[in-house]
């Protein structure tokens, strides 16, 4: 979703913002604006991509050591120059980009007509400028943490202001930002990627806090002007994690990353020799996690899936009632939280807002909450009472992979946990960890398939009409490797149990049709072969992921993606691993950007 890069300092400022502007375009966006304060303020906005908008500094390029650049997801408004970031008033020469969404703009907007603002878009963000432009008496900072006190809804802010040629203000409610902290300089974004290459000290802002920067000092407070300490603490981001490297795309290369991420999820959370698993995030809340009494999962999308996993994982190891449900619908739906219950929260971004919400809800009805998220400081890390982090290192590619081997990772982790301290023997649970700890080289083995994978991948590509279907822990799995494909691809897909065809779906099939069946050798192997039959007699082409050695599948299935032998409960960390590399071959294939699918963002801040 949007993206904010601001800087005040000593350095030219556009050459490093649109860099910044770079950083962030994997969060999705649709057009990109640039705010330049020297003299006066300067403003250049582009639709399309930053390219576009570089190309309109460079015809017109601005001097200055103080702007700040958007990327702008439409919410409020199509997608059009006007509508694009920083907008401004004529007055004062104030100019704000803003990351969220205002609900009471309407209001706003017609107060602030009658007082004489005439508008040049349709976006809320608009509204706030010349909230902050009709409260402006000489002193910015005042003027935003007046205008801010007055609004409902998200936001990211920056703002500056022709008159006031050494400050920069920010502020946040909702939405993340991160000021970093430089010599005499100060870069603030959206997220660390903007700002790594520049300095790894840095802070984020609290909800309804307020920053105002200049060159040497800054000053952080909330609406009412009291002034707050913020938490400085080192940006654990290294740059070459958020650049390409040897690959053509960010997802094909943090496919490749994940027997390195879980390698780093699991360092130093195994304790082989006492047979269990150590999690340092949940600290004193242990005891009350293993009485839980139930434990709700939410996430969305890639997320969801996992959590489905460890509703799987929790209730058949840890023996505790476990259930998954859409944050989204979660949030809304007057959810009954009995005593002794944890949510967890799962997340890569940890700022999706229906998950931040569901998160809550949940704590004010007296739940436990538990993050398993990915991105250190986010929101929803810092709100919950423990967590476990996925140590998998910042995820570019729009297309969440690395992150959801490493939520599973996390969950088996957490399951693992509790099952030690509750029911599961010693032995069993060595065992269990001994696999586990043996995933990240099965995973290398799954990625040695990648060239035939590619292959198969050529014959059915055209295909406009998918289906995914395994069963047990592979459900969700199903489900995962249907979004992947139609996100990337924009190839319609659907995944579902495997039996649950015979009950409708089933009419879809015709001929030629692909249907991915997930097939290892698990306590369901049978009945799976007797679905991959009923799709076969109507004439669908069956691609199977089976287990190494399984030569009985070859009769079933037109193609084969073999992956290690492993239990059926941590299957899901190989399985989904060809469903990945499938979806980013069609989708090449097809010609798309797999960086940049149309219409999605990164981090989903918005209801
Ligand atoms: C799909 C994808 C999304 C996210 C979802 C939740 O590839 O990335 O479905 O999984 O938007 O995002 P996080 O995990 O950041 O809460």
């Amino acid at each position: 979703m949007c993206g904010i890069v601001a800087y005040i300092g000593n350095k030219p400022a556009q050459s490093l913002l649109l860099e910044g502007l770079k950083r962030l375009e994997y969060r999705g966006y649709d057009s990109a604006g640039m705010a330049i304060l020297s003299d006066r303020l300067h403003i250049t906005r582009a639709v399309g991509r930053v390219a576009m908008l570089e190309e309109a500094v460079a015809r017109n390029p601005l001097a200055g050591t103080v702007g700040m650049a958007h990327t702008r997801w439409a919410t409020h408004g199509d997608v059009s120059e006007r509508n694009a970031h920083p907008h401004r008033d004529d007055k004062h020469g104030i100019a704000l980009i803003h990351n969220g969404t205002i609900e009471n703009y309407a209001p706003l907007k017609t107060y602030l007509q009658e007082k004489g603002h005439r508008f040049a878009s349709d976006t809320d963000t608009e509204v706030l400028a010349m909230l902050v432009s009709e409260l402006y008496d000489g002193d910015l900072e005042t003027a935003v943490q007046s205008a801010l006190r007055e609004i409902r809804g998200a936001y990211a802010i920056a703002v500056i202001c022709e008159k006031e040629a050494n400050t920069l203000v920010v502020a946040r409610k909702g939405s993340p930002l991160i000021v970093g902290i430089g010599d005499k300089e100060f870069v603030v974004a959206s997220d660390g990627s903007a700002i790594v290459a520049h300095t790894t000290q840095v802070f984020e802002l609290d909800d309804y806090q307020v920053c105002k920067l200049t060159r040497d000092d800054f000053r952080t407070s909330t609406l009412d002007n009291v002034p707050v300490t913020p938490k400085i603490r080192q940006l654990e981001m290294e740059l070459e994690q958020i650049e390409l490297g040897s690959f053509e795309t960010f997802m094909m290369k943090e496919i490749f990353e994940q027997p390195e991420a879980l390698r780093t999820t699991m360092r130093g959370r195994i304790d082989e020799h006492a047979g269990q698993v150590v999690l340092g995030g949940v600290g004193s809340y242990a005891r009350d996690l293993v009485r839980a009494r139930q434990i709700v999962l939410t996430g969305q999308g890639t997320a969801y899936h996992a959590a489905m996993i460890g509703q799987y994982l929790i209730e058949d190891l840890a023996k505790i009632p476990a259930k998954v449900e859409y944050a989204s619908e979660f949030r809304y739906r007057n959810p009954i939280i009995v005593e002794g219950t944890v949510l967890i929260a799962v997340s890569q971004s940890g700022e999706t807002a229906d998950t931040l919400a569901a998160l809550r809800e949940a704590k004010e009805r007296g739940a436990l909450t538990m993050g398993a998220v990915n991105v250190v400081g986010s929101s929803i890390a810092r709100e919950t009472d423990a967590g476990v982090y996925l140590r998998v290192g910042p995820e570019i590619g729009v297309a969440s992979t690395k992150a959801f081997t490493g939520q599973v990772m996390v969950l088996s982790l957490i399951s693992l946990f509790l099952a030690r301290r509750r029911f599961m023997s010693v032995d069993a649970c060595e065992v269990m960890l001994e696999e586990l700890s043996r995933v990240p080289d099965m995973i290398e083995k799954a990625l040695a398939e990648n060239d035939h994978i590619k292959r198969v991948t050529e014959k059915y590509c055209r295909n406009e009409n998918w289906l995914f279907l395994g069963r047990g822990y592979n459900y969700p799995v199903a489900l995962e490797g249907a979004l992947k494909l139609k996100e990337i691809s924009y190839i319609h897909a659907e995944g579902m149990p495997a039996a649950e065809i015979k009950h409708g779906p089933i009419a879809l099939i015709n001929d030629g049709m692909p249907a991915v069946f997930i097939a290892n050798k698990g306590p369901q192997y049978d009945k799976v072969m007797l679905n991959i039959e009923q799709v076969k007699a109507r004439g669908g082409r069956v691609i199977a992921v089976a287990t190494e050695g399984d030569q009985n599948i070859k009769r079933h299935a037109d193609d084969v993606f073999y992956i290690p032998d492993i239990s059926d409960a941590l299957s899901p960390l190989l399985t989904v691993v060809p469903l990945q590399l499938l979806a980013c071959h069609a989708a090449k294939l097809r010609g798309h950007d797999v960086d940049k699918p149309r219409n999605l963002a990164k981090s989903v801040t918005v209801e």
